[in-house]
């Protein structure tokens, strides 16, 4: 019966026309051989590696519970020292986000909505640049891993969770499962 109303949900959307098409009309694809794609992949690879080096570090020494004071003080300043280096605004952001700061604009939630949709239709998801309002901004998926549960995974399964709620009361980010989309980047070139 679940397969049957899941096959039918994505012939909705097939019918709807939602997968294999592009994010919408105020957005203009730019190639992947640019020079702002290969940036932005630079640019992301070296903060998610700082911040993921960081991150098991403090976990390292502390336990989830350092890990996510951690978190707390320093995902957005590293973020946006990063931004400073690479003249660019660096942003993670999620439609179910933890901190308010990170909560995306119209535009990024389309983004989100693209990649959902490729999700379901079993594609691979791939960063791309758009020119929005003419500026070129470079989005990529950010997928659950299995370290990534110990935060943002079932509350049941995290024993800390009270901690997370805390300091972030409004906190939309749990629930997640391995290799769903826990959002995107969005890197704004200056
Ligand atoms: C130790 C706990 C912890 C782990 C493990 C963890 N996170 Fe987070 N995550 C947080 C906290 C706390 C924040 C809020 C940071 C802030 O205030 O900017 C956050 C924020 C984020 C955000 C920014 C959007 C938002 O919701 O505010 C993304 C994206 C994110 N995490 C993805 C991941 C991914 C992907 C992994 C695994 C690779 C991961 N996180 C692992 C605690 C964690």
């Amino acid at each position: 019966m679940k397969t049957i109303s899941s096959i039918a949900f994505i012939a909705v959307l097939l019918i709807l026309g939602c997968i294999g098409k592009q994010p919408d009309n105020n957005l203009i694809d730019i190639p992947e051989k640019s020079h702002d794609y290969s940036k932005g992949k630079e640019i992301i690879a070296a903060t998610f590696s700082s911040l993921s080096s960081e991150l098991q570090k403090s976990m390292h020494d502390g336990g989830v519970e350092n890990a996510i004071k951690y978190c707390n003080l320093k995902a957005l300043p590293i973020t946006d020292s990063l931004s400073q280096i690479y003249n660019a605004d660096i942003k993670r952001t999620s439609e179910k986000w933890r901190n308010e700061l990170n909560k995306p604009t119209f535009d990024e939630q389309e983004i989100i909505d693209f990649y959902k949709s490729q999700l379901i239709a079993g594609n691979e998801l791939n960063a791309m640049v758009q020119k929005v309002n003419g500026q070129n901004i470079f989005y990529a998926p950010i997928q659950i891993q299995e370290l990534c549960l110990k935060c943002h995974g079932e509350t049941s399964k995290m024993p800390y969770y009270g901690i997370i709620k805390n300091l972030y009361p409004k906190d939309q980010a749990i629930g997640f499962e391995l290799n769903e989309l826990r959002g995107i980047w969005s890197v704004r070139f200056n």
